[in-house]
């Protein structure tokens, strides 16, 4: 397992471009088997975990291959096994979203049911009740969820919603399946998030006949088939965002391109509040500090509100303002492993149920800690390159899931980021 050294601190400065978005490229990769040929997908992010959704595909039986230039190509002329191995999918979740399609596509699937992982329960069973909804008739057998539709999938108006707001892989899952249902099928309480329209327009592109994209009502005219497409997926606002709250914590200037500040309007209104400079440029944006970090306070919500996954980053972020701040998660209410080892370098934190309260302290202290997972991580390197001394985080392959070698993009622009390799 590799392990990153991080000197700190240090200040950040100059450009860094954007990749594309993990989040967007996984369900689009999925909706690929959804149209038998060869679809070709730009920007996909080269990070393990499309590397795995690629594995995914493959056991179906889908060629997918990446040309010199970085496109993705996946080629689902053939699917002869509709099954999504545990042995794959209890590496990475989304591949949950591979069971609409399949469906759609194969009249059957069997995926392997999820378990829980370091962010929390993350159930499924939205996603079930909603191709429940469409007909398909499913059943858990030896940890696999089975589902199949005798008699086709029929449109119907299907709720989305659930305890913690809507579901993103679960408006995926049904929007893809009723892509090729018969009739027409309204998707209530859907996910707003820039990956989920991301989605509706591939699949658009591809022949389907979704409206109301963007908004929380989504409405799908079935069509007979889809044809395979060329797409490019949009930039990712988690890495954007992550690369915002580097310049911020270092007390640096970044100019970041290939980055979409209207999906972000959250993150950008509380760097704001909070003393950072935000500013519109080509393409992207410079986001930079000079003065003290204010406190504020957090509350994690579905798109537009603050996204969950960009919640660790500004906890070690707030770790050095001046004063106290407060964090609430309302998506994943125990997604808070990053505390305790952002306590070990010396933050001041205090977690009661789903909120932590953020004493600002002074500086931050170098120390050994542990990545536990994907936006954890990226906490511990954020609050590594503040910290005095050399932080060690253990466990990096946690980051290399949704940051491709963030070391590597990091270290020109002035930080001083040392893999080794175990
Ligand atoms: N939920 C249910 N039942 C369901 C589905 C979800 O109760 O059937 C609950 C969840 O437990 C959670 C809430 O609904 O409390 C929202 O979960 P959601 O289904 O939206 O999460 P997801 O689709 O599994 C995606 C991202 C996550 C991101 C969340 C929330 C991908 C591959 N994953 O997960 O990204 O945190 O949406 O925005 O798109 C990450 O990139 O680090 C990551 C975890």
């Amino acid at each position: 397992m590799d392990m990153f050294h991080i000197e700190g601190p240090v200040r950040l400065s100059g450009a860094v471009r954007i990749n594309g978005s993990k989040n967007a490229s996984l369900p689009i990769m999925a909706a690929t088997i959804l149209a038998a040929g060869k679809s070709t997908l730009k920007a996909v992010p080269n990070l393990s975990d499309i590397f795995v959704c690629g594995r995914l595909l493959g056991r179906l039986g889908c060629k997918v291959t990446r040309s010199r230039n970085g496109d993705l190509s996946i080629d689902s002329t053939v699917i002869d096994n509709p099954v999504g191995e545990y042995e794959i999918v209890r590496m990475m979740r989304a591949g949950i979203c591979i069971l609409g399609p399949l469906l759609a596509r194969c009249g059957r699937a069997e995926v392997s049911m999820p378990g829980g992982c370091a962010i929390g329960d993350r159930p499924v069973d939205i996603h079930l009740r909603g191709l429940r909804e469409l007909g398909a008739q499913i059943h858990l057998k030896n940890g696999y969820i089975v589902a199949q539709t005798p008699h086709g999938l029929k449109g119907k108006d299907v709720f989305m919603g659930g305890p913690f707001g809507s579901t993103v892989l679960g408006t995926a899952n049904v929007l893809m399946a009723a892509t090729l249902a018969k009739g027409k099928t309204i998707i209530e309480s859907a996910a707003c998030e820039p990956e989920i329209v991301d989605l509706a327009n591939c699949l658009n592109k591809m022949g389907a006949k979704i409206t109301g994209i963007g908004s929380p009502r989504l409405i799908v005219e079935g069509v007979k088939q889809l044809q395979p497409a060329e797409f490019e997926v949009i930039p990712d606002r988690i890495e954007a965002g992550t690369f915002m709250v580097a310049a911020a914590i270092t007390e640096g200037e970044l100019r970041l391109t290939n980055c979409r500040l209207d999906d972000m309007m959250a993150v950008v209104d509380k760097l704001r509040n909070i003393g950072v400079t935000v500013d519109a440029a080509n393409n992207g944006c410079v986001v930079a500090r000079s003065g003290p970090i204010k406190p504020s306070d957090i509350t994690t919500q579905p798109y537009p509100g603050f996204p969950t996954d960009l919640q660790a980053q500004f906890m070690a972020l707030f770790s050095l303002a001046e004063g106290n701040s407060v964090i609430i998660e309302k998506i994943f209410p125990d997604r808070f492993m990053h505390v305790a080892e952002l306590n070990r370098m010396a933050a001041n934190l205090r977690k009661e149920g789903s909120t932590v309260i953020v004493a600002g302290v002074k500086k931050l202290i170098a120390a050994p800690v542990m990545a536990s997972d994907l936006r954890a991580s990226a906490a511990l390197v954020l609050a590594g390159l503040a910290a005095d001394g050399t932080t060690v985080v253990n466990r990096v392959y946690h980051i290399d899931r949704g940051y491709e070698k963030i070391e590597e993009r990091l270290n020109p622009v002035g930080a001083k980021i040392r893999r080794e390799s175990a």
